[in-house]
């Protein structure tokens, strides 16, 4: 197993260039399933969570190749309809064929992916979703089996909570359905948002995109015409390099991003001190560091209000705030397993339920930490380039499924950082 060493306190200067969205590549792929032809995807991250989704693609009858960011994928001869226990356990987001194979085929196997390290996770608004159009659901020996034998029927479907890959299974379910779907209470976040454009560019009447409320006429069954693409600038990754700036002191600059998703983030950043230039022109963002980092107080919430994906880098970053930050995580029931880690590298947290309150300029010290979850893993990586002395991050497995090329971008910053082996 592989681990980070990483050698703080450090200075970061220089240009970074942003990948593209792991969240939006993992729908767009399994939107693939709903045509007949050859797509080609660009901007595509090489990360491990995609190449998973494409083992699981594989399996079906697929067939892709991913060189230089650019994947070409042809599901044409997918022929298989389980996706199997040993794929969909190491990655939750294989629940995103559901929705398409069974508008396709009129049937599929998939297995139920099971709680992780964030949280519960349930599928049942996926599950419902899909009962309302027609499906006939059974939970058999943990594979959620499905049948719609005469096809998918459109229907008017108010999701109870706002689930992002339930919106996203369920939009392309209702592509390939006969009739009208209506979908009130949907998901707004730019991967979906990215989804629903690559439908109607390949034809798919859906209206109201980026709204709450999406209207999709089904095509009856029939398979679509989909059109190549771009897939979108991870806001994720690009927000936890801003978070790298302001944590390291330093000026960096962003490039291949897109602002306007990150508006909360750095309106953040900005109440902490930070000052952030945007270019949407030119797709880029400089953060300068604060004067003085302040104190914070945010509440995770669905898009577009702050995300859930950044509350372990900024708890990271108030650990070094002046005055007492509240980070309150409303998404997932346990999403703070980072706190302890953090807490190892000396941090002043105190957890109470989903809240987290922060006593800020904490002097941090290097130690060995470890990766519980993606999000996790970065928000200790952050702390470690602040910490003073030698940290070394373990089971960075963690890391691997969603940034690309971590260690050589920090490094190509100035951050003092070397992947080592257990
Ligand atoms: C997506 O997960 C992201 N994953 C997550 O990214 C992200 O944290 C999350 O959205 C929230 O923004 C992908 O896009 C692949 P949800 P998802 O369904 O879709 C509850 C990362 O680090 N819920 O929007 O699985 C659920 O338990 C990650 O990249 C139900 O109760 O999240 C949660 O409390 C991890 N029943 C809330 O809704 C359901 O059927 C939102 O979850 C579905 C969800």
């Amino acid at each position: 197993m592989d681990y980070l060493r990483i050698q703080g306190p450090t200075k970061l200067s220089g240009t970074v260039t942003i990948s593209g969205a792991k969240n939006a590549a993992l729908p767009l792929i399994t939107l693939t399933l709903l045509a007949h032809n050859k797509v080609t995807l660009t901007n595509t991250p090489e990360v491990a969570d995609i190449k998973t989704l494409l083992k699981l693609l594989e399996n079906l009858g697929a067939t892709q190749t991913l060189k230089n960011h650019v994947l070409e994928l042809d599901t044409s001869t997918v022929s298989h309809t389980m996706a199997n226990y040993d794929i969909v356990k190491t990655m939750r987001a294989s629940i995103l064929v559901l929705g398409p194979l069974l508008a396709r085929f009129g049937h599929c196997e998939v297995s139920l992916p099971g709680g992780c390290a964030i949280g519960q996770r349930p599928i049942d608004l996926h599950l419902k979703a899909l009962e309302q159009m027609g499906a006939q659901i059974t939970i058999h020996a943990g594979y959620v089996n499905a049948i719609a034998p005469k096809g998918l029927q459109g229907a008017h479907i108010i999701f109870d909570k706002i689930t992002v890959t339930g919106t996203a299974n369920i939009v392309m379910a209702a592509a390939l359905a006969h009739g009208k779907t209506v979908l009130v209470n949907c998901a707004k976040e730019p991967e979906v948002v990215q989804l629903c454009e690559i439908l109607r560019d390949s034809g798919i009447d859906i209206t109201g995109i980026g709204t709450s409320e999406l209207t999709i006429i089904g095509t009856g069954g029939k398979t679509i015409d989909m059109v190549d693409f771009e897939i979108i600038p991870d806001r994720i990754e690009a927000g936890t390099y801003l978070c790298a700036g302001a944590i390291t002191n330093s000026t960096i600059t962003l490039e291949k991003v897109r602002p306007d998703h990150l508006d909360a983030v750095t309106s953040k950043l900005e109440q902490m001190g930070c000052t952030v230039d945007t270019d949407s022109e030119k797709m880029t963002m400089t953060i300068h560091p604060a004067a003085e980092l302040k104190h914070v107080e945010l509440i995770t919430q669905e898009y577009p209000a702050f995300p859930t994906d950044m509350q372990a880098q900024f708890l990271a970053l108030a650990t070094l705030a002046k005055g007492t930050s509240i980070i309150e995580e409303r998404l997932f029931e346990n999403r703070f397993m980072h706190v302890s880690e953090l807490q190892r590298l000396g941090a002043d947290i105190r957890l109470n339920g989903h809240t987290a309150t922060v006593i800020g300029e904490s002097p941090l010290f290097g130690a060995d930490v470890m990766a519980t979850d993606l999000r996790a893993s970065s928000a200790l990586v952050l702390a470690a380039m602040a910490a003073e002395g030698t940290t070394n991050v373990h089971r960075i497995y963690h890391l691997d499924r969603g940034y690309e090329n971590l260690e050589q971008k920090l490094r190509a910053l100035g951050a003092k950082i070397e992947r080592l082996k257990e």
